[in-house]
């Protein structure tokens, strides 16, 4: 009894890929969010539910991490299975052995992997050479378990998403990019400002209007934080220098300036909005204490819900 679902458990996404929010239909993406919302509920009850049994994941780490790693590894647990953290350094990626055949290899062992890497290239190699589902964990491109994750926890706050605007302020970085692709998917309005020059990559952009176009939605870019964030039910930022990114670290603190998310910025939305950032935040640069540790933010929950949305994930295609 205790294994059983409130929800009917899809089999069809079984074997499936997580790369991008891109490859996944609305209904897809909703019934992730469903059904992460129910294994929340079921955790959180007590009750076990472990269809991974006897499975193991293998999460490849090229960058750091506290969330991702955490996550899967707990996640991964509590669905009855086994997570192996494999850091580059100690892979023989590490010394020039190609990801074609490390996915060969891996799929010999694994159920699944997951993987953190740098070029987008590298997971869709990964993903071309497995034969076991594989999990984009981030990439420079993208970040798409934490977009689902995040699209979970403003259904939870506000009991739906259609017709929401959700304000990205900031890099028009791998973040922004899955938040884009997800919000066009569901039916948001995503008003997305950055400086000159670091505006969000042009075929997301198109996918992501094309996709919003289809399910009533929008997708703006902005050079405006004003403006975009004018009436918004969410705000979010990221930091101004992602991983790979740092050595730009003081240019962009010139670039980024007015990007801040502060008080004054925040006036303009919804009195009710939402402050989300993915995490880890650097107070008093992207984001202002006052904001991100005031009555708006729900940045940990954001962060608890990486753990319900990958288990959903993970119970979905492994
Ligand atoms: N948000 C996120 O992915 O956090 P980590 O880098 O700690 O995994
Ligand atoms: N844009 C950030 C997200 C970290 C979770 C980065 O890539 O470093």
């Amino acid at each position: 009894m205790a294994e059983q679902l409130n929800i009917e458990l899809r089999t069809d996404l079984k074997g499936r890929d997580f790369i991008g929010l891109v490859d996944y239909s609305p209904e897809d993406i909703q019934y992730l969010i469903d059904l992460a919302v129910e294994l929340k509920r079921k955790t959180k009850a007590g009750e076990p539910y472990q269809p991974l049994k006897g499975k193991t994941l293998g999460m490849i780490f090229e960058k750091s991490s506290t969330r991702t790693r955490v996550s899967f590894e707990v996640g991964m647990y509590q669905l009855g299975g086994h997570a192996l953290f494999l850091s580059r350094n100690d892979l023989q990626i590490g010394r020039g052995e190609p990801i074609m055949d490390t996915a060969q290899v891996m799929s010999r062992y694994l159920d699944g992997i997951m993987i953190r890497t740098f070029a987008h290239r590298t997971v869709i190699d990964l993903a071309r050479g497995s034969t076991v589902p594989v999990i984009n964990g981030l990439s420079d491109l993208s970040h798409p378990c934490q977009a689902l994750a995040d699209y979970q926890t403003i259904f939870e706050h506000k009991g739906s998403l259609k017709g929401l605007k959700i304000a990205y302020i900031g890099d028009g970085n791998n973040m922004a990019h899955s938040l884009m692709i997800g919000a066009a998917k569901l039916g948001m309005t995503i008003a997305v400002a950055t400086p000159e020059g670091y505006g969000p990559d042009k075929e997301v952009l198109a996918a992501s209007q094309e996709a919003a176009q289809q399910n009533g939605g929008a997708c703006i870019v902005t050079h405006d934080a004003r403006e975009a964030v004018e009436q918004a039910d969410v705000v979010y930022t990221d930091v101004w220098a992602s991983m790979g990114f740092e050595a730009e670290q003081k240019e962009r603190e010139k670039a980024f300036h007015a990007f801040r998310v502060n008080e004054e910025l925040t006036k303009y939305a919804k009195p009710d909005y939402l402050f989300m950032h993915c995490l880890p935040a650097h107070r008093g640069e992207e984001v202002s204490e006052g904001v991100i540790d005031g009555k708006n933010s729900i940045i940990f929950d954001q962060a608890e819900n990486r753990l319900h949305a990958q288990k959903a994930i993970m119970a979905a295609i492994m």
